[in-house]
């Protein structure tokens, strides 16, 4: 009955109103020892902007119906009809009180999804549409509502009973039970609804906005984690004040509630006042979390609190209207930590994260546009070009509008929507109507898929003094869409000389220069920028800050990347040029070890890297960025065809000949950022340890960087640096590893968060053994398939992030993912999902691999009673097929 297969697909043109509107909605939960009575009040009426219904259409799943009433009058089975996901009450009146009582089973359930155990307590994860899975209901994010909700339960093993918005009363019953009552007087969408209940510990904090409303503060936690709330804290208060100062915004309530679960399948959820956060983006300790654990935290923090206008306040009308939400809050979460830290590094490492993980997506079986057209099941549809590509969209509203244009279109936006269910056309005519600007192409960013490649040529006549640079734009077809438009495309550029100086932009037509930075608009096919009194053959430099998210092909020289990468004033096209010079070399490695040729290193390459390190005056964090290599996904994303192992050896090798090559230059870098005596999670710390960890990863290719990590893995005092070591240590396969995680096992074996880094540094050794390893760690006590962290750590990790092992040639590799693929399907479709993209780049690889893969796929799209989450996945991959035979 429940071939998922079968699932239909839902399209963005078939949208239509729901035609009751429900006021009100009053819930009350009966917590028990197994199951969970759950009795709604619904008051609802006719939506008089929709043709009359005959029915009330109500979203249900894996519940019992215990009864319902109309009016106060129960109704018998000719009064409604239910199926597995729906229940249609008949011949409702034009206004009414509907009364369901279901029972649900929470700690059967584990999906993650609905009302749900994590460790001891019960807590919900509604969005998108889990809240079908407590009780029936129009589950959409257009239906908006005021909640009042009641829970009760017994007392010594709930004691904290949590909902949206404020606390308006409390008792006790006999026999140990106690009730809490909650009033959210937000009308919000069922996806925002949350409750926890059981035993948990809070830390608080106070915050008073700009108005003067006091708000408390809470972080609530298992008891043994009180010590590693701090951070959180401070990162939610930071962003209180960040979203006023810097877009005008307000909290809303008295009071907002963080919780924290070791058990969740996203980075956390923003349900009005109470978001609910996986573990790993509240929790930190110096000893136990990373410098990027510590701005992961800030990040999350930011992004659920900044939802709270962007999300909740405002909403969306349909899943297909996602990236309005999505897409805008991690603008402003990037924004946020942009503010907090270094722009350049938070710049770098978001398009970083795009390049190597959107655009890929963008180019497979999952293309889509950041507003879909369909879907079948809508979790799989929280993807990085929705959220990454989604905030580039954003981002380019900002470079074309300006800060200023930006906000006076976001206030515009909050003055007509406030409390709506709205779409990302009404965002852009925000947009469009406070700055009086026509966004109508720019509006094809929503419904075109696929990266564009922004071609960029010139000319240059030095007699007349002119140049001329030509800019074009293609978008390839991809999976869903062939036909594509030229879209708006930012280009933020300056012109450099031979020597590095920035020279004056006049275009022709102009009086005035305009300094040595601006802004094209390429809108075009093609299109061609004259600029007049260029004294000298120039070098242009593209798409500073990354202006728009495209691919750059621009014919540089050798010599052209060394000068932009020294002199150039954007940080971005320094840190560009830096990594398309060592992308090259790799890649020009990749080809002399497929022809049997030895590999070599240019002296081009070595002398940049020397420069790089020589760069006292840069910020230590941007010269980290730019020593990293491009990493082994990215290089796979350019390359025509995958060569796996070519890219590891030829990376390698250069990796090693840059650190032998310039050992004195990156000991002496590693030792002056080994002065700080103690720990500080201050930014300038931060930077200097990220800087002081890349420059241990090339040492460790050298003789002396075994001693040097062994050194700091035994005086560090601090989670960053004990990790960089040990995972410098394990890479390199070095004598002491195998000691090393030994003791950092006997050390954290109970702590899950940290045994998470534990597995991850395992399952991303490179190699034919990677496979028997990921086996044995798939064993290990502290492992467990119903927990997404350690599924993302040790599966996730070895099949997305360990290309070398599950890519080995024998097929081994994909198999085993296939059957943890399997084994995940039937208890959390949604992580299930996640993990089959793993195989979404199939048709990348050669033959021998691709058929391995194609086997692979076609056995999950076998299983008996598959879930539509893995069966959307797994089917659209087979049907790239077509484009590869
Ligand atoms: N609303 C999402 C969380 C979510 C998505 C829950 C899908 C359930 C299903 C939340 O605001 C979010 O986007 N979280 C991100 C982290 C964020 C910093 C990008 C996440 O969980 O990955
Ligand atoms: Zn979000």
């Amino acid at each position: 009955m429940k071939n998922s297969t079968a699932r239909k697909i839902v399209r963005r043109v078939e949208y239509t109103p729901y035609p009751w509107i429900l006021d009100h909605v009053v819930l009350r939960f009966e917590i028990g020892d197994d199951t969970t009575r759950v009795l709604s009040r619904l008051h609802i009426r006719r939506n008089d902007a929709c043709a009359p219904a005959a029915d009330i259409d109500l979203d249900g799943q894996d519940m019992e119906l215990i009864s319902v009433s109309l009016d106060g009058l129960p109704l018998d089975d000719s009064g409604f009809t239910k199926t597995s996901e729906q229940l249609l009450i008949h011949d409702a009146p034009a206004s009414c009180t509907l009364e369901i009582e279901v029972q649900i089973e929470p700690l059967k359930n584990t999906t993650l999804t609905g009302l749900y155990p994590s460790g001891d307590f019960l807590l919900t994860q509604c969005e998108a549409e889990g809240f079908r899975r407590i009780t029936y209901f129009p589950d959409r994010p257009d239906v908006m509502s005021r909640y009042e909700v009641t829970l009760v339960a017994d007392k010594a093993r709930y004691p904290v009973l949590l909902s949206n918005g404020n606390s308006v009363g409390s008792g006790e019953f006999e026999g140990g039970r106690h009730w809490v009552r909650w009033d959210d007087p937000f009308a919000k969408p069922s996806y925002l609804f949350a409750l926890v209940a059981g035993h948990l510990s809070f830390i608080e904090d106070q915050f008073t906005t700009t108005s003067g409303r006091n708000v408390t503060l809470r972080v609530f936690v298992e008891p043994e984690n009180l010590d590693r709330c701090d951070h959180a804290m401070e990162s939610l208060i930071h962003s209180m004040k960040w979203d006023e100062d810097r877009f005008g915004l307000e909290y809303d309530l008295d009071i907002y509630n963080i919780v924290a679960t070791n058990d969740f399948n996203m980075g956390a959820m923003e349900n009005k006042s109470l978001n609910i956060f996986n573990s790993k983006y509240v929790l930190a300790r110096p000893d136990t979390a990373t410098d990027l654990d510590y701005q992961g935290i800030e990040g999350v923090i930011g992004h659920e609190y900044f939802h709270n206008w962007t999300g909740n306040r405002v909403t969306c009308q349909d899943w297909f209207q996602l990236t309005l939400k999505e897409g805008l809050t991690v603008f402003r979460d990037q924004e946020f930590s942009s503010d907090m830290h270094s722009r350049a590094v938070k710049r770098i490492r978001d398009v970083r994260a795009l390049r190597s993980r959107q655009f890929p997506e963008d180019a497979g079986p999952m293309s889509h546009p950041i507003r879909p057209d369909k879907y079948i099941e809508i979790n799989n549809f929280y993807t990085m070009t929705v959220y990454q590509k989604g905030a580039e969209i954003i981002r380019m509203y900002h470079t074309l509008l300006g800060e200023d244009g930006f906000q006076k279109g976001i206030r515009l936006y909050f003055q007509r929507h406030d409390g709506m269910a709205v779409t990302c056309d009404d965002f852009m005519a925000a947009m469009a109507d406070a700055n009086g600007v026509d966004l109508g192409r720019f509006g094809r960013w929503y419904g075109q898929s696929g990266t564009p490649e922004l071609k960029v040529s010139s000319s240059y006549d030095a007699d007349a003094k002119i140049y001329t640079l030509h800019l074009s734009q293609v978008t390839p077809s991809t999976h869903d869409q062939s036909n594509k438009q030229p879209l708006v495309i930012p280009v933020a550029m300056g012109l450099l000389s031979k020597d590095g100086h920035a020279l004056p932009l006049r275009l022709q037509g102009e009086q005035e220069g305009t300094g040595s930075s601006r802004l094209l608009v390429l809108d075009e096919e093609q299109q061609s920028f004259v600029f007049e009194g260029v004294e000298e053959r120039p070098i242009p430099s593209v798409l500073r800050g990354y202006s728009a998210p495209v691919k750059i092909d621009c014919p540089y020289s050798t010599a052209e990347l060394a000068v932009l990468m020294a002199h150039d004033s954007d940080a971005f096209v320094r840190w560009d040029s830096a990594q398309l010079l060592s992308q090259r070399e790799i890649l020009g490695n990749v080809s002399r070890l497929v022809e049997g040729a030895e590999p070599v290193l240019a002296p081009e390459l070595v002398d940049a890297y020397d420069a790089l390190l020589a760069d006292l005056d840069s910020d230590p964090g941007l010269v980290a960025e730019a020593l990293a290599l491009p990493g082994e996904d990215y290089l796979a994303e350019v390359m025509p065809v995958v060569d796996v192992d070519g890219i590891h050896a030829a990376r390698k090798f250069v990796k090693s000949g840059l650190a032998n090559a310039l050992q004195q230059q990156f000991l002496q870098r590693y030792t002056d950022m080994c002065t700080d005596q103690v720990y500080s999670k201050d930014p300038v710390s931060m930077a200097r340890r990220s800087l002081k960890n890349i420059c241990l990863s090339f040492l460790l290719e050298t003789a002396s960087g075994e001693g040097l990590a062994e050194a700091q893995l035994a005086g560090s005092d601090n989670m960053t640096d004990t990790l960089a070591a040990l995972q410098g240590l394990v890479w390199v396969e070095a004598p002491a590893a195998e000691t090393a995680l030994q003791s950092f096992e006997h050390q954290w074996r109970d702590d899950a968060l940290v045994m998470d880094k534990w597995f991850s540094i395992q399952a991303s050794i490179p190699g034919e053994h990677a496979v028997g390893r990921v086996k044995t760690l798939l064993d290990h006590p502290g492992f467990s398939i119903s927990n997404p962290n350690k599924v993302r750590s040790v599966i996730g990790v070895f099949s997305m992030m360990n290309p070398t092992g599950f890519h080995t040639a024998d097929g081994s590799g994909y198999r085993l993912h296939a059957d943890q693929v399997i084994a995940l399907d039937s208890l959390n479709p949604q992580m299930a999902a996640r993990m089959t993209g793993a195989f979404n780049s199939w048709t990348r690889y050669d033959e021998n691999r691709r058929n391995l893969m194609r086997t692979e796929l076609k056995r999950i799209a076998a299983v008996q009673n598959l879930s539509p989450d893995v069966s959307e996945i797994v089917s659209n991959a087979i049907g790239m097929d077509k484009n590869n035979k």
